[in-house]
């Protein structure tokens, strides 16, 4: 190479590094879509208070907001590893909160390493991977700067449900998710003017622990939700014909001490008692408001420190949430309350007037969306076996629908939950249908489904029942579309993939 070839490649690598975008990454733990911004037709009508969120209505109009999203698997780790790595559980093989994607699934690229791989200095601020064994500790091949944490001053105890705690004993002694807050404002300082890593670009992920349980929040944030604005879900009970694999016993709200005294047994058709319901809702959504409030101090800190017109957000829940519809709580179900969550995309000169889609999306979709967003190298996507293949997608960019919200896109997002004794229920979620198999699954080292055995099916005509309260599977006049449906859950998503140009 000669000297102006030279020049030429040091300028080429100097625009593709300290041109870039940045990315602001938010995940926060058990959101359900319950927000202003997610309100409208064919959606769960929630019998909620108005819900005090300004922040995150703020973002989702400046985004891509993507209406229909559907996590693969409503559960903390299965979700998160499969929105990190691209992949659906049937490739990283993690079903549950203690196995780790890189000894069971592959050596698969995450999104912070990808970006790491390409310049950006990644950061990981409080909740992104699930803790411990799942990820071995925090993946650390994803990070290029020490992990941060947050220290725990006893508020979470597990002693109790929820908890409202006066502010003013916050003030020297935090909840965990205000460090958080405090501690991304400070990783922003240090990409800032002046700042250590001035110029570089840089991927800053900041989990929020709340809403998840126990709900505890500043005490003052129950003034948005007087009492009397609170009120118990208008389904309180199973769907009819609901087979028996659908449901969950919420053990993850009945270990709290307090909910354990109430003797609720979780069994299919009975509940807490209302008291118990309304507070808890109270407590959730005023846990919520909190999570806002914190998505709000950081995205005031990323105008402060100048980087509001080139840094990419996106802000996500990793499952929906039940409140007592259905007498559910908790996730782990295949319903659409528990599967539908919230997903949005800031692009800076793109999405600036708000773009809302009600295209069937899968959280599988923002990996490669936010590589298209930052310009990277595309991903492949991935072949049928891609255990071995570091970098590849089981989703699709979702920046045609920046472009056209809507545009030709896949007619069906996939999800699924695993039941005890080899159990798998495979959910499909189409323009007007929910449609269920809970079928035999075989796992290590096949991991697949045997269709032919089946335990139950569920179909939900959200046409005429957005609750999901009438399983009309075995009905007669269902037949035929039963039969179409479940030939199009088989063939699976690489079917629905959308026309490539
Ligand atoms: C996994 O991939 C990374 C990045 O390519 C590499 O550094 C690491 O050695 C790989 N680990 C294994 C166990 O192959
Ligand atoms: C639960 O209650 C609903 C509504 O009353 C009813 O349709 C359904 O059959 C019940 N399920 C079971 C398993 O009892
Ligand atoms: C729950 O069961 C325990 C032990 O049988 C009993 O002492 C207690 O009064 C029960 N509590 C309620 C709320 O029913």
């Amino acid at each position: 190479m000669d000297f102006k070839g030279i020049i030429i490649c040091i300028c080429w690598l100097l625009g593709v590094v300290y041109g870039r975008k940045n990315v602001l990454f938010f995940a926060v733990d058990d959101l359900r879509p319950e927000l202003t911004c997610y309100e409208g037709e064919d959606f769960p009508s929630f019998v909620h208070p108005p819900i005090h969120s300004p922040n995150i209505d703020k973002l989702a109009a400046k985004s891509l907001l993507l209406k229909r999203a559907y996590v693969q698997q409503a559960t903390c780790s299965p979700s998160r590893t499969s929105v990190l790595t691209g992949r659906r559980p049937d490739t990283t093989h993690i079903y549950d909160l203690s196995h780790y994607f890189r000894d069971l699934g592959g050596n698969f690229t995450t999104i912070p390493q990808y970006f790491k791989q390409n310049g950006y200095i990644s950061a990981g601020i409080g909740k992104i991977f699930h803790h411990g064994s799942a990820s071995n500790h925090d993946d650390p091949i994803s990070w290029s700067m020490p992990y941060y944490h947050g220290k725990q001053y006893g508020w979470e105890s597990r002693e109790k449900s929820w908890a409202a705690i006066p502010d003013d004993e916050l003030i020297d002694k935090p909840l965990v998710d205000s460090q958080i807050a405090e501690h991304a404002l400070n990783t922003l300082k240090m990409f800032a003017k002046g700042g250590p890593h001035e110029g570089t670009p840089f991927f800053i992920a900041v989990g929020f622990h709340k809403p998840h349980m126990p709900f505890v929040f500043p005490e003052s944030f129950q003034q948005y939700y007087p009492t009397d604005s609170v009120k118990l879900p208008s389904n309180p009970y199973a769907p009819s014909e609901m087979p028996e694999e659908a449901w969950s016993n919420y053990f993850e709200l009945r270990n709290y001490p307090d909910i354990n005294m109430l003797n609720v047994t979780g069994d299919i058709n009975t509940t807490l008692p209302d008291n118990a319901v309304l507070e808890l809702r109270r407590a959730y959504y005023s846990a919520l408001s909190y999570t806002d409030s914190l998505v709000g101090r950081v995205m005031e800190g990323l105008k402060t420190y100048g980087f509001e017109s080139n840094t990419i957000v996106s802000l996500w829940g990793d499952h929906g949430y039940q409140l007592g519809e259905h007498g559910e709580w908790c996730k782990h179900t295949n319903f659409e309350i528990a599967t539908h969550a919230p997903l949005m995309v800031r692009i800076p000169g793109m999405t600036d007037d708000g773009i809302v889609t009600e295209q069937l999306t899968e959280f599988v979709d923002l990996f490669p969306t936010l590589v298209e967003a930052a310009e990277l190298e595309p991903m492949p996507l991935c072949p049928e076996d891609s255990s071995e293949i570091e970098l590849c997608r089981e989703g699709d960019s979702l920046m045609p629908l920046v472009k056209n919200p809507k545009g030709l896109w896949k007619d069906a997002a996939f999800s699924q939950y695993p039941r005890k004794g080899q159990v798998m229920g495979y959910t499909m979620r189409t323009n007007h249908y929910r449609y269920t198999e809970w079928v035999r699954f075989a796992y290590a080292p096949i991991y697949k489904p045997h269709w032919g055995k089946v335990y139950g099916i569920e179909l939900y005509d959200h046409n005429i029942d957005s609750e999901e309260n009438i399983n009309v599977a075995y009905d007669p006049e269902y037949t035929d579309l039963c039969l179409e449906l479940s030939i199009k859950l088989h063939a699976g998503w690489r079917a629905a993939i959308p026309y490539q140009n």
